[in-house]
This record gives structure tokens, C-alpha cells and sequence, in this order.
């Protein structure tokens, strides 16, 4: 199983569920592969933005290793799921799928955890701190429910 997540600069929203699901999947043993990408090109080499960096450090994760890139169609070859932030993101991605197939891995990642409800993860880069601490709980409901139905899908 490999799993993609994306946002707009893979600087803030995606590299915060990229670590949050690299450390869940690690602490159950899920031999689960994760990445991050972005679908502009603004930051790719970058490392996550200080305030990204930080919130994850004060919720116990480390994500300075991290470097942006962008998304690109063949990532729709080397993942299985594709998990978007926005409305915004899920058209760009759709808009480079070349199959129904491709179009199928692709849903919002808050649908993880409200199927369904199409909710959005609002972008937090124009905004204060508070922003990426709300990122952070929304994305958290989410990674859980995914690490359940993926530890209950390997035993
Ligand atoms: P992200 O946030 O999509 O959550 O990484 C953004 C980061 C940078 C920009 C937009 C959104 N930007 O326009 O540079």
C-alpha cells in the first residue's frame, strides 16, 4: 500500500499528515509507504514551513527532513490512494488524470473521516499560528481512522 497526500505548496497542510501518518504507521508496524507533493511549484526543495515544523514538534513529530516537490502524473502509477486538502486540490489533481482509474484514488483527506461530507483542510499560510494547530486536529481524526482500517485490514 502506498499512500500520497497533497496539498497546494506540500510546505504546510500535506507535510503535516505525511508525518502524522509516517509515525502512526511506523508505531503499528504498518509497512505502509507515505509521500507528500504539491501541486505548485513554488517551494519544491523546501523544507516544511517553520510554523508547520514547529506545531508538529510541540504534538510530538518531526517533520525537518522533509523536502516539497510537486505533484506529477505519475504519481498516479506509484500510489494507491491520493489524498487531497481541498476542493481547490482535488480539481488540479483530477485535471491530470488520464483514466477513470486514475480519477478513482483521489478523495479529500477529511473524507477519511467524514465520508461523505466533502469537508475541506483550510489553508493556515496567510494566517497565524491558531491555523495550524486547527490543521493539526482536523488531520489527527483522520490519520486515526486510516491507521485502524489498515492495521484491520493486515491481520
Ligand atoms: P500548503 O500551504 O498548500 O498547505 O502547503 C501553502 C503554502 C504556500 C502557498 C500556498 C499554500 N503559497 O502560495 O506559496
Amino acid at each position: 500500500m502506498k499512500i500520497l497526500v497533497v496539498c497546494l505548496g506540500n510546505i504546510c497542510r500535506s507535510p503535516m499528515a505525511h508525518g502524522l501518518l509516517r509515525d502512526r504507521f511506523s508505531e503499528k508496524n504498518l509497512k505502509i509507504d507515505v509521500d507528500s507533493a504539491g501541486t505548485g511549484n513554488y517551494h519544491i526543495g523546501e523544507a516544511p514551513d517553520k510554523r508547520a515544523r514547529e506545531n508538529m514538534k510541540a504534538n510530538g513529530h518531526d517533520i525537518s527532513d522533509l523536502k516539497a516537490r510537486q505533484f506529477t502524473v505519475s504519481d498516479f502509477d506509484d500510489y494507491d490512494r491520493i489524498y487531497v486538502m481541498d476542493q481547490s486540490n482535488y480539481e488540479n489533481v483530477i485535471g491530470l488524470a488520464r483514466s477513470p482509474e486514475d480519477k478513482e484514488k483521489v478523495d479529500l483527506f477529511l473524507n477519511i473521516a467524514h465520508p461523505g461530507e466533502n469537508m475541506e483542510v483550510p489553508d493556515p499560510y496567510f494566517g497565524g499560528d491558531q491555523g495550524f494547530q486547527n490543521v493539526y486536529e482536523l488531520l489527527s481524526k483522520s490519520v486515526e481512522n486510516l491507521v485502524s482500517e489498515l492495521d484491520n485490514d493486515g491481520r
